[in-house]
């Protein structure tokens, strides 16, 4: 029999095979965004004792209901709203899932669900496997800025969803509140919903604060809006995430999340509920926390040929090489992983039609002293690079 792939261009992810090549030639893997530090030794007590008690068997389908609790607290105090912690909050196996259930919810065979690129990686495949189709709009370099008339220009009878991931991943832009607003009024009568990524929501610098869609009671309406504790708590290997929707919307998420992973681990849910109950302003040091760090690398960068590019959120850093003779990015970072022995992220994969760019992604959640020694060698290596 001969075997029919469902997505026979989707390979193994980019940022897995990066991981591994990193691994395989020794770089210092500066690359995929997970935090290389400990976390809060409350957290990890919080997980022991739950296993202790007992906390071992299928937690509720929804979420532990206390887990939710906190979460619905917690959004009340960052943005001022009212959420229903039974009806309107479904505790996930991290932002991933939530976001593969939302379109699931929503995409039915023929959909157009519109995204912006560069774009994190997971959206594609999922509207894809629902029978859609991405309709793919670039956010142009240097400031990827949203442009609302092409958008315009992109809606039909069959765009049912479009995705806006803010802060994003991997621009390290942040959305105005004027950007909600243009969305607002381009869909207000349309049958579109919205999905939000907002896993970065607490890293935003420089004094901004994140514009919810949550907080814009138009578009809270019509979106499923999606967090993770991997990146609230430095924890990405305990893969909690939620999402948050209004109730009609949410009965709809449960339906798949029922069949997709039932519910998810029950000592997590309850050391995570736990520990916001002892720190319920966990988050409030995040974004000064990776600022310090954007600032770190930032400045060690500043002027070597691997350009620092203004970051505003998320705990990524871009950095152009076009003052280099790199040539294209994928091979650029081949070239970095195995001569600089440091390993980063090209821009062009997440493009569905790249343009020529000579941007890389880093990642700033890692220790001082990691990001210390990779700036040594990417100057070095940058040095030896530079068009005399
Ligand atoms: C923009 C964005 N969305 C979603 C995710 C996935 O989050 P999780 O690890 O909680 O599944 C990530 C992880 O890197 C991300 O960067």
């Amino acid at each position: 029999m001969r075997f029919r792939s469902k997505l026979p261009d989707i390979g193994t992810t980019l940022f897995t095979v990066i991981s591994r090549r990193a691994l395989e030639e020794g770089a210092l893997n500066i690359g995929q965004g997970f935090p290389a530090y400990p976390i809060d030794p409350r957290l990890g007590a919080a997980q022991q004792a739950a296993v202790a008690e007992g906390r071992n068997q299928y937690a509720p389908m929804e979420g532990v209901v206390e887990l939710r609790e906190r979460i619905a607290a917690r959004l009340a105090a960052s943005y001022g709203i009212s959420i229903d912690p039974l009806a309107e909050i479904t505790v996930t196996c991290g932002a991933t899932e939530a976001l593969y259930d939302a379109v699931q919810a929503v995409v039915s065979p023929g959909d157009e669900v519109i995204v912006f690129d560069p774009a994190y990686d997971a959206y594609e495949p999922a509207v894809r496997l629902a029978g859609g189709r991405c309709v793919r709009i670039p956010l142009a370099p240097p400031h990827f800025r949203y442009d609302w008339e092409r958008v315009r220009d992109h809606l039909t009878g069959r765009t049912r969803l479009i995705v806006i991931n803010n802060p994003q991943n991997p621009c390290c832009t942040v959305a105005a509140r004027d950007d909600l607003q243009a969305l607002a009024a381009l869909i207000r009568d349309l049958p579109v919903s919205v999905l939000a990524d907002e896993v970065y929501e607490h890293v935003v610098f420089d004094g901004r604060r994140h514009a919810s869609v949550l907080a814009h009671p138009e578009l809270r309406e019509r979106a499923y809006v999606v967090f993770s504790f991997g990146k609230t708590l430095h924890a990405t290997g305990w893969r909690v995430g939620y999402c948050v929707a209004p109730a009609p919307l949410t009965a709809e998420l449960r339906r798949i999340h029922q069949f997709n992973t039932f519910s998810i681990a029950a000592p997590l849910q309850h050391a995570i509920a736990r520990y916001l109950e002892v720190a319920p302003d966990a988050h409030a040091g995040l974004a000064a926390f990776f600022q310090a760090k954007r600032d770190l690398l930032a400045a060690r960068l500043r002027g070597s040929g691997l350009e620092p590019v203004p970051a505003a959120g998320t705990y990524f850093q871009l950095v152009d090489y076009r003052a280099l003779d790199g040539g294209v990015d994928v091979d650029f970072v081949d070239r970095l992983i195995r001569e600089a022995k440091v390993a980063a992220i090209p821009l062009s994969p997440f493009y569905a039609d790249p343009p020529g760019m000579t941007l890389l992604r880093l990642c700033i959640a890692k220790q001082d002293a990691t990001l210390h020694a990779a700036a040594d060698r990417l100057r070095d290596f940058a040095a030896r690079l530079q068009v005399p």
